[in-house]
């Protein structure tokens, strides 16, 4: 069983903001921005309904860190450990050992390298704190603002599929896999 991020030490701060699970009532505030089009276009659910995105808010707050600036809320990060692929009479070393990484910030507070501080972070808290051996995260190819973020981590491209990834505007799009090695954030350090 690997660490959960309740299980860490918070707040944990950075230059300009200050990282910490969120809670229920951080639910107005992620929906504020992710309601925007820029914002939900790229994400997997695009909220609608305030009650019901605070009931769905409420469920996946076990892998949600809200990153705040100066008290106020202005992104969210997603991290999820899950086991790696493995072949059977190994697969006890391959419980916990990565983590799917995401994120989302509110566009008033984009274009300062605030995503990139905060998912900087996250990668740390990933490798130092949950003590996985691999980070990835996936997006569509034609999110660009998200892959140049992962480009600007250090992450390297690893998969790109030809339209394997449906739209809600009813488009399979090409996606893309982004990954870095515990080893490798260590001496990218
Ligand atoms: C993906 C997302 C978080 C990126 O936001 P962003 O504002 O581009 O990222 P950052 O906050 O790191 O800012 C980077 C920009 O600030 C600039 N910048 C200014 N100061 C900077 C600094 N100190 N450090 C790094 N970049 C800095 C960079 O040059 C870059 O601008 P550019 O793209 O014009 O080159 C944002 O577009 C978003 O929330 N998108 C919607 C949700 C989404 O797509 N989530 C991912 C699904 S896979």
């Amino acid at each position: 069983m690997g660490r959960t991020i309740a299980e860490l030490s918070w707040p944990v701060t950075t230059e300009r903001l200050s990282l910490r699970p969120a809670t229920v009532d951080d639910a107005a505030a992620v929906f504020a921005y992710r309601t925007l089009d820029e914002v939900g276009q790229w994400l997997t659910r695009l909220p609608r309904d305030p009650g019901a995105w605070r009931v769905r808010f409420a469920e996946r707050l076990p892998t949600a860190i809200v990153v705040e600036r100066d008290g106020a809320v202005v992104g969210d990060l997603f991290v999820r450990v899950q086991d790696a692929w493995a072949q059977h009479e190994v697969k006890e070393r391959a419980v916990a050992a990565e983590a799917e990484i995401g994120w989302a910030l509110d566009p008033r507070s984009g274009g300062q390298g605030l995503a990139t501080e905060a998912a900087r972070e996250l990668l740390r808290i990933c490798f130092e704190g949950l003590g996985v051996r691999r980070v990835f995260a996936i997006c569509f190819a034609a999110n660009e603002p998200s892959w140049r973020l992962m480009e600007r981590l250090g992450m390297r491209r690893e998969q790109y599929s030809r339209a394997d990834s449906l739209h809600r505007d009813g488009r399979w799009l090409d996606g893309m896999t982004y990954a870095l090695l515990a080893d490798e954030w260590a001496r990218g350090r």
